[in-house]
Parts: C-alpha cells; sequence; structure tokens
C-alpha cells in the first residue's frame, strides 16, 4: 500500500517559526511519523526542539508551512485530548494522591472508554501499593512511572515528550526508557521524544531526526530497526554501537 498522508500520525511541512522579528528559530522543516511509531527528535541545544513540540501541541502557531496530526491541522479545537505534551520534570498535582493523579485525565472525559482502568495502569508501571502516596512521597523515578500510568489511562492517540528523562540517573533513564517502549508498543500510540541523547534516541525510535543548529533544519533521516526487542541487551551489540556512530558522524 503507499504511504500517503492519511497513514500518518504526524505531518510536518516546510515548519518555519520565529519568535518576535529577529529569532529565527525553524526554516522550512519537514518530517513525518508514522500510526503507532516513535520518533527521536535530536539535535544542539536550543536549536528548537522544545518549541517543535509546543507546535505540535498547538501551544504556538507555526508562521508558515503545516502540522497534521492524523490528517487534521494541529491548531484545531477537535485535538483537545488527542495529543499530550510532556515536559522535562514530571507533572504531578501535589495535593492529589498517586491514585488521583492518575484518575485526572478520566474525570475531564465525557464518554465511555475502553481503555485500561487505573489498576491495570498501576501494575503495569510497578507503583502497586504506593497509590495513595503523595508525589512528594515518591522518587523522580516513581514519579515519572506515575506520569507513564496517566498516560495508559489517558489514551492519547500522539504523545510528546521533551526530554523526558533528563532529570533521572543512568540506571533508571534506561529502565524508563524500556518502560516507556513496552507502554508504547502494547498501548499503540504514536510518540515524539525529543533527546539529546543519540543513544537514548536510537535506543527508543523507529526514525531519528538529526536538526542543524538554529534555524533548526533536518540535517538527516534514519530508519532504526533491529531484530530483537528493545530491551537493555541490546544497548551492549555491535549493530547498536554502529547506528550510533553513524547519527554521530552526521552531527553539525
Ligand atoms: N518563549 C520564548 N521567547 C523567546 N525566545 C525563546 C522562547 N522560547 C525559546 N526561545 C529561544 O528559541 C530558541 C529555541 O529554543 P528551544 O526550542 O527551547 O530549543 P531546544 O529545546 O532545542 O533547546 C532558543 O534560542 C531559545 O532561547
Ligand atoms: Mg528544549
Amino acid at each position: 500500500m503507499a504511504e500517503n498522508s492519511n497513514s500518518e500520525s504526524l505531518t510536518v511541512r516546510d515548519l518555519s517559526f520565529s519568535f518576535g522579528k529577529k529569532l529565527k528559530v525553524l526554516t522550512n522543516l519537514s518530517f513525518s511519523l508514522n500510526q503507532e511509531e516513535v520518533l527521536a527528535l535530536v539535535g544542539p541545544s536550543g536549536c528548537g526542539k522544545t518549541t517543535i513540540a509546543r507546535l505540535i501541541g498547538g501551544f504556538l502557531s507555526p508562521a508558515s508551512g503545516e502540522i497534521r496530526i492524523n490528517g487534521t491541522s494541529a491548531e484545531k479545537e477537535e485535538l483537545k485530548g488527542t495529543v499530550a505534551l510532556f515536559s522535562q520534570a514530571p507533572t504531578l498535582l501535589p495535593w492529589r494522591t498517586m491514585e488521583g493523579n492518575i484518575r485526572l485525565p478520566l474525570e475531564f472525559e465525557k464518554v465511555d472508554r475502553s481503555g485500561a482502568s487505573i489498576d491495570e495502569a498501576v501494575e503495569t508501571v510497578g507503583l502497586m501499593g504506593f497509590e495513595k502516596s503523595y508525589p512528594d512521597q515518591l522518587s523522580g523515578g516513581m514519579k515519572q512511572r506515575a506520569v507513564f500510568a496517566r498516560l495508559i489511562v489517558a489514551e492519547h492517540k500522539l504523545v510528546l515528550l521533551d526530554e523526558p528523562f533528563s532529570s533521572l540517573d543512568d540506571f533508571s533513564r534506561q529502565e524508563m526508557g524500556q518502560l516507556f517502549i513496552e507502554i508504547q508498543r502494547s498501548r499503540k500510540f504514536a510518540a515524539v521524544i525529543v533527546t539529546h541523547s543519540i543513544e537514548e534516541a536510537v535506543f527508543l525510535a523507529n526514525k531519528v531526526v538529526v536538526l542543524s543548529a538554529r534555524p533548526g533544519q533536518v540535517v538527516s533521516e534514519h530508519r532504526i530497526s533491529f531484530e530483537g526487542p528493545r530491551t537493555r541487551e541490546l544497548l551492549k551489540k555491535q549493530e547498536f554501537f554502529n547506528e550510533v556512530q553513524k547519527i554521530r558522524s552526521l552531527l553539525p
């Protein structure tokens, strides 16, 4: 079957954006993401990655070009709830228990859903027994898990993660990456992950898009496919190093 924009979860075409008159952040940026796939955006600090995530999330409007999510312009009201943007720090309401935080998306929901229950989500992320704990009683990694549980419950079609693991230590980072992949594979949403780690990008993504320094433009695109599942074993394999090295050699 020919690939067209209907089979794409996200289409970014000729996107340009500036802050004010002087600061040109993005020029003629184009890339696309298939349904149920993960795209990683890597590029130097300040090249406009967070800006791209905010544009896709509909929090900023493009100066020119277009962003389509499942065929609909990103600025359309009807997309509310379809796209979720997660930024660096886990966002949990401090006055709600972990379970209360996970329940949030359901409280805004008007229609019946067939998705995971709160119990299932808590179990998937391994937080059983902490349902009644408040965010400041949880470690950084546990808060991240709670955010993932909320993501499972919310059933977004497209999930944007802006350097989601940057506040975690190396060990939790890998663990969270693997957990994220498991959730994404089972829930089948599409995801864009912004990261400055090429290793993380290669580990998590089906496609890596490398950006230049500001104004951000696409330097190269890489389709990533490995034989086996994306587990920590993969991080020790030569084929993994080779992909990382190939991309690193193309960085500006
Ligand atoms: N709200 C804003 N107003 C003005 N300039 C901004 C704003 N947000 C970001 N910038 C600038 O836009 C550029 C891209 O920022 P950003 O998208 O955060 O980069 P990245 O996430 O790749 O590090 C930077 O030069 C930054 O200083
Ligand atoms: Mg950023």
